[in-house]
């Protein structure tokens, strides 16, 4: 069967775009698919993070995976840093990765911002983290949210870079599973950002654990333009904070975009963001009153990512016993 790995950052709040970028693909095609969900935090120490903080993300992110429907039975869910081989392959990958290619690298220009003397090494490295979390376990597929693409375009050219240095077949190249009307959530507050952890605006994002009024007010709140809704496609185009809106409303009604931009087509947005404050409210509400379930539980929690981590390392081990053989490091 092929095998699906992706992850999420521990960082802070999980938001509507994790949700509808990343997670809610993966509960579609868990069945379909031997599935490996990470929470990434060796990713999540690129940047500074407060340390008690960092457990109770990663406890955080995995609840959510859970309330998001994600069968812990049926799926391996777990940390990346209780599975050695993710730091292992990545310097062994990082051995075979040119600058150059990490050089184009458009995520680490914008986080590193300014002072790019300032910035970590392994902000840099992150990419190489990532295609070694992938080609661990020879994973075939990757879905995630549209910023993701170019890494995973890297980890495919690692992955060949590898196979041809030591001229073997070892590694699939992972494919990304890019799909849905909302592969790319941006900002409530502004059209040309991406919802993200780190906007500082607590208006920019919903988060999967806001409650009805929250969510309500944020998207009252949200940045449109004077307008009524846009009449069809090409206009919704144009006007980037109304498509944001709709592509939200399109993928959480399970709708086509064009049949979202119809359903509303040339109204005012004072109904459009009422109907849209509810669907989300009654989407999120069920994860958000689950998530927190489950993190009155932590022994629960713990449980599942102790599992997650034997299973994982399970598939992982023999891989790098390989990897260590095919490069010539000796294991006496
Ligand atoms: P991160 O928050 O960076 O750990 O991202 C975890 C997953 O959510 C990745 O698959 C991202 O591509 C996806 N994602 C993050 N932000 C967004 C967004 N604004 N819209 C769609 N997908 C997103
Ligand atoms: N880089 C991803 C993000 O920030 C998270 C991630 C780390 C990931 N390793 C991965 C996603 C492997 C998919 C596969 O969103």
């Amino acid at each position: 069967m092929n095998r699906i790995f992706s992850g999420v950052q521990p960082t802070g709040n999980l938001h509507l775009g994790n949700y509808l970028g990343a997670i809610r693909n993966w509960v579609t095609l868990q069945h379909d698919y031997d599935c490996i969900f990470c929470i990434v935090d060796l990713h999540a120490l690129t940047l500074p993070q407060d340390p008690v903080q960092l457990k109770a993300q990663t406890r955080e992110v995995t609840a959510a995976y859970i309330a998001a429907g994600i069968d812990p039975e049926h799926c391996v869910i777990f940390n990346q840093s209780s599975v050695p081989g993710h730091a292992e392959l990545a310097w062994l990958l990082s051995c075979l990765t040119p600058l150059g290619w990490l050089n184009r690298m458009t995520q680490f220009k914008e986080k590193a911002g300014k002072q790019r003397e300032d910035a970590g090494l392994g902000l840099y490295a992150y990419p190489v983290l990532m295609a070694a979390d992938i080609i661990l376990y020879k994973a075939t597929h990757v879905p995630v949210g549209e910023d993701q693409k170019q890494h995973l375009e890297l980890a495919r050219d690692i992955a060949g870079a590898f196979n041809r240095r030591y001229g073997v077949e070892f590694f699939p190249l992972p494919e990304p599973m890019i799909f849905g009307t909302a592969t790319r959530v941006m900002s409530l507050r502004d059209g040309a950002k991406k919802m993200s952890k780190s906007d500082a605006s607590d208006y920019s994002r919903i988060n999967m654990t806001d409650d009805a009024e929250a969510i309500a007010l944020k998207i009252r709140k949200a940045k449109t333009d004077p307008l009524p809704l846009p009449a069809d496609e090409k206009e919704a185009e144009a006007r980037p904070e109304a498509d944001n809106l709709l592509g939200i409303y399109a993928a959480l009604a399970n709708l086509t975009r064009q049949e979202a931009i119809a359903k509303f087509a040339g109204q005012s947005f004072s109904g459009f963001k009422t109907e849209l404050a509810d669907l989300s409210a009654e989407v999120l509400g069920k994860i958000g009153g689950e998530m927190r379930r489950l993190l009155a539980e932590p022994g629960y929690i713990d449980g599942i990512l102790k599992r997650g981590s034997e299973r994982a390392n399970a598939i992982a081990k023999p891989h790098m016993n390989e990897v260590f053989d095919i490069m010539g490091l000796l294991r006496p």
